[in-house]
């Protein structure tokens, strides 16, 4: 069979470090530049000048894709969002625990119907790729129909996911409970069938440490052991009362993340969205566990949950990923996210520049993820999923972009002032999946 090979001419932009660790050496930008990918896989990244005519003169097989001078991105990453909550975004006046029970649980009820998820997973992943969001990190109901669902329509896309079943077995309603071992089942199953499967991978996901007893952690703690490369996905630290609530529920433990490490939960692979109001110990003990921080910046503003310190973060050297958290995060964007990203760091006196936001969107959700060497970044052997950004895309990034000059300036707009409209095209595994109406 002939290999598909396929040169992209465009302003090639990724990642290669964290730019808190050094800004000048942490990206790598060919303007005007090439993305090589064959069968769906980079080859090499650079500049044209270099690349173009040497790889013609050797071969002919090339089909070429011109988007001269609109920059090329790896494809986002969310590293943490909740697939049955598309359709209550923006659900009014609520903190944290009081939103779960008016407005999420009752809307999770629906999932138990896959017909239905399935529904709602193709219009969530239309609206990922229109958001030119190619991997994401997803919650999806206690009911294994829902990740049955998720999964069937991912891998019908080609798309890199990595999902799991809510673990619940308290302080839930009734029809949203599991238990300790019904979980366990129905997790391990899902495990078999689905997990490194084409681009798909699992996730243990218990909702919170409020939402399970002692013995649902153990059994999480069990599948993490007897399936070591599976992920494991909750939230953490998010809101004071919720941190209350953890401390009445678990008396013994150190603190709230000393619920989950008692469970054997806290490793690499390990996700914690949110993250806001840790001590220092915890921060250690992620750090030297390898476990990573999703933070969602629109969601903890909708909620009012408080302010991520991402220096601390960088501190720490803790491995930090964006996540919409769509329900209670408000855009599925992962540039509005970043520019959310930034607000709160402007609150803290913390300067975010764009490369920072960029990569947290891209190679930071990689790492975060486990991932890097496959997705977030143009290395070779990297899966070819990227993005063409438009910064021209409405009148008035039109009238705005030329008045930028440095690479720098023109990243900093469109992370501030971009959306949805600034994504022309999204690719997947090379193939173009999402083109924007014009
Ligand atoms: N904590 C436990 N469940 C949830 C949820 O669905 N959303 C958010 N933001 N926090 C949670
Ligand atoms: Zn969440």
């Amino acid at each position: 069979m002939s290999v598909l090979k396929t040169v992209i001419c465009g302003d090639i932009l990724d990642f290669v470090e964290d730019p808190a660790k050094g800004q000048d050496t942490s990206y790598r930008y060919f303007s005007p530049g090439v993305l090589v990918i064959e069968d769906g896989i980079v080859q090499q990244a650079g500049l044209e000048a270099d690349i173009l005519p040497a790889l013609l003169a050797e071969s002919s097989d090339y089909q070429i894709q011109r988007y001269d001078n609109k920059l090329i991105i790896p494809g986002m990453i969310d590293t943490h969002v909740h697939l049955p909550q598309t359709e209550m975004i923006g659900a009014y006046g609520e903190q944290l625990l009081t939103w779960l029970t008016e407005y999420a649980f009752p809307t999770e009820k629906k999932f138990s119907d896959e017909d239905y998820a399935r529904e709602i997973s193709k219009r969530f992943l239309d609206e990922l790729l229109r958001n030119g969001t190619t991997s994401a990190l997803v919650f999806c109901t206690v009911h294994p129909e829902s990740v049955n669902a998720f999964f069937k329509e991912s891998q019908a896309r080609r798309l890199r996911m990595i999902a799991g079943k809510v673990m619940m077995d308290r302080n839930c309603p009734e029809d949203l409970s599991d238990c300790p071992e019904t979980s366990y089942d129905d997790s391990r199953t899902l495990i078999e069938k689905w997990h490194n499967v084409d681009r798909l991978s699992y996730a243990v996901t218990p909702r919170f440490a409020p939402t399970s007893t002692p013995e649902q952690l153990q059994k999480c703690g069990k599948l993490l052991e007897e399936y070591p490369d599976v992920y494991m996905h909750t939230h953490l630290s998010e809101n004071g009362d919720e941190i209350d609530w953890v401390k009445q529920l678990f008396p013994e433990a150190k603190d709230y993340l000393g619920v989950y490490e008692d469970a054997g939960l806290v490793k690499k692979r390990s996700v914690f969205a949110h993250a806001i109001h840790l001590s220092d110990r915890e921060m250690e003990t992620l750090a030297c566990n390898h476990a990573s921080i999703a933070h969602c910046p629109t969601s903890n503003l909708f909620l009012g949950s408080g302010l991520f310190n991402l220096a601390r973060c960088e501190k720490h050297d803790i491995n930090v990923g964006l996540g919409t958290d769509v329900g209670a995060g408000t855009s599925f964007s992962l540039l509005q996210t970043s520019s959310e990203a930034y607000k709160i760091q402007q609150l803290q006196k913390h300067k975010m520049s764009a490369f920072k936001g960029l990569y947290l969107a891209t190679l930071g959700g990689a790492r975060a993820l486990d991932l890097e060497g496959t997705i977030g970044n143009f290395l070779p052997g990297c899966e070819a999923d990227f993005v063409v950004l438009d910064d021209h895309a409405t009148p008035f990034l039109k009238f705005r972009l030329p008045h930028t000059e440095t690479l720098h300036e023109r990243l900093f707009a469109i992370m501030i002032l971009g959306d949805d409209r600034c994504i022309q095209e999204t690719f997947i595994m090379g193939e173009s999946v999402h083109k924007r109406d014009l």
